[in-house]
């Protein structure tokens, strides 16, 4: 297969949902009609992230886990897809944030009783960052679930993007009995299947066929007439406004169940995008073009606890990698030999040889690798788009020995850098504030100060609550804000500075006060 093939037939892209709706158990089953694994149920580390802290740790010591099923790379009818999976716990979200970077295409699971959901709201805007075509499975219609057109419309107006029913779910809950097909015309009865089976369930072609009626009853005559009514209310799928992030193809069907999966893979892989072009700080850059480029938008814990080794996660954007390449890493400005990269095929690590656009290759980080950095055949260019989130949460480190400080300093700048965190030294105090985006992060810098710095922290409550990144084109008025604010000003781990608001409402009243800064709450990498 010829490079342009290759590239072509990538299809990367990640989950988006609350906790609970499904997500595990959809990638499983991805998994499984990809032909990856003959029994669903072996996605590792299944839920592990979203209980407790102690699970979490459990299962960073036991490094690797986590990475394998970072991402997985598997055949499906023709495409190489790559599903990039994100954490389930709110806590790591700011993970999930970039990690939606890398991909090409989202796909939403809807829990069917509880319509649209508080993360999948964050996870949505998220994605319109970037307008992210999206696909959505509504899951779990097994169960009692809520009137399907009342679904669509919470989605239409909650999510504010079109939705275009591609099947139709027959009854719900003791009524399910499969999903109509409305662009093939055929209703695909539902016939549960457990674990490693794929449903088998029989389909009776046209809406109009007298089989229907023998076997749904009278709630075929339901079905015919729900249709009539959604065919008129609803729109009608255009690829064009899917692509463009203005429109979702909806999906019914029962994960667990192995149910109205085939027809949304189907589907996925003929319209969702291949990889798209990506823009840099100087132009933009075509999948197809020969040279390679990518970006690292993760950076994880890597198998052995005893090494500070780490593996980067990088986004191929155009051109092909291929085993012992050497690449420019832009920021330093260095050509590095990558001896050893990974590859994620069929959920295990294997070793590349040749990884293409829209593939996802993980490489060994002894410390220099950033979230956000560009990797190039020597072009000087930065991709954009991979953006710092503004921190929710702050708290001040503490040290139980304070004659480690430069320690504590050392290690809370690397880990920042990481990208996971923020750190912030405020201009007028030596504090050390770190910021992030759910709690659960603060135990694993502690964890990890206490493991790979050798330093005892704690993280205490501070009276800060929302950071904005701040700067302005006005050079004189800047100097003035500065002068005036400084005690709520801040150095970042990348040097920029921030103004680190003790409420809401003081950071509106210094918005108010000083039209001529911008307070931003993202920022890009690099
Ligand atoms: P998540 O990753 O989004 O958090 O969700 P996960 O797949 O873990 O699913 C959450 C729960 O919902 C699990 O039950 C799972 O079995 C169930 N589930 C997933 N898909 C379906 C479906 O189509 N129908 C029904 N009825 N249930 C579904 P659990 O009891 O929390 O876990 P487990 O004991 O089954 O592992």
């Amino acid at each position: 297969m010829s490079f342009i093939e290759e590239t072509r037939r990538r299809r990367t892209f990640a989950i988006i949902s609350h906790p609970d709706a499904g997500k595990t158990t959809m990638t499983e089953k991805l998994l499984l009609y990809g032909g990856a694994i003959q029994l669903a149920g072996t996605v590792k580390g299944r839920k592990s992230a979203r209980h407790a802290t102690s699970d979490w740790m459990e299962m960073e010591k036991s490094r690797g886990i986590s990475v394998t099923s970072s991402v997985m790379q598997y055949p499906y009818k023709g495409r190489m897809v790559n599903l990039l999976d994100t954490p389930g716990h709110a806590d790591f979200s700011e993970d999930t944030y970039r990690t939606l970077t890398a991909v090409d295409s989202a796909l939403m699971v809807i829990d069917a009783a509880k319509g649209v959901e508080e993360r999948t709201i964050k996870l949505m805007e998220v994605c319109r960052l970037r307008d992210t075509p999206i696909m959505t499975f509504v899951n779990k219609m097994d169960r009692e679930g809520r009137d399907p057109i009342e679904l669509l419309d919470e989605v239409e107006e909650v999510l504010k993007i079109q939705c275009a029913p591609i099947t139709w779910p027959i009854g719900s809950g003791k009524r399910f009995r499969g999903v109509y097909h409305l662009r093939r015309d055929a209703v695909h009865l539902y016939d549960p299947e457990e674990g490693g089976k794929k449903s088998t369930g029989e389909i009776i072609e046209g809406l109009d066929n007298p089989r229907l009626d023998e076997v749904l009853g009278p709630q075929a005559g339901e079905l015919r007439e729900e249709l009539e009514l959604v065919q008129g209310a609803s729109h009608a799928f255009d690829p064009e406004a899917y692509l463009s992030g203005a429109q979702t193809p909806v999906f019914f069907g029962s994960a667990i169940n192995n149910f109205g999966i085939e027809e949304l893979l189907d589907d996925f892989v003929e319209y969702a995008p291949g990889p798209l072009p990506r823009p840099t700080h100087s132009r933009k850059v075509e999948p197809t073009e020969e040279k390679f480029t990518g970006f690292v938008f993760k950076i994880q814990a890597n198998m052995d606890p005893n090494h500070r080794d780490r593996i980067a996660f990088m986004r191929i954007c155009s051109g092909t990698f291929d085993k012992g390449a050497k690449l420019r890493h832009v920021r330093i400005g260095r050509d590095v030999k990558i001896p050893d990269a990974l590859t994620f095929l069929a959920s295990d690590r294997e070793h590349v040889e040749t990884a293409y656009p829209g593939d996802i290759i993980g490489i060994h980080n002894h410390g220099t690798i950033r979230i956000g950095d560009t990797f190039t055949q020597g072009e000087d260019l930065t991709f954009t788009g991979v953006p710092n989130f503004a921190p929710e949460l702050f708290r001040r480190a503490q040290l139980k020995d304070p004659l480690k400080m430069k320690q504590l300093a050392k290690g809370l700048q690397e880990l920042c850098e990481e990208g996971a965190t923020q750190l912030y030294r405020p201009l007028t105090n030596n504090d050390l504030i770190l910021g992030a985006v759910g709690v659960l992060q603060f135990e694993v810098v502690a964890e990890r100060l206490r493991t790979e710095y050798k330093v005892e922290a704690q993280f205490e409550n501070v009276n800060v609550q929302t950071a904005r990144w701040v700067e302005s084109d006005d050079p004189k008025k800047f100097d003035e804000f500065k002068e005036k604010a400084a005690t709520n000003l801040a150095i970042d781990h990348g040097g920029d500075l921030v103004y680190i608001a003790p409420t809401r409402v003081n950071l509106q009243m210094a918005q108010e006060k000083w039209p001529e800064i911008r307070f931003q709450s993202t920022r890009e990498h690099g």
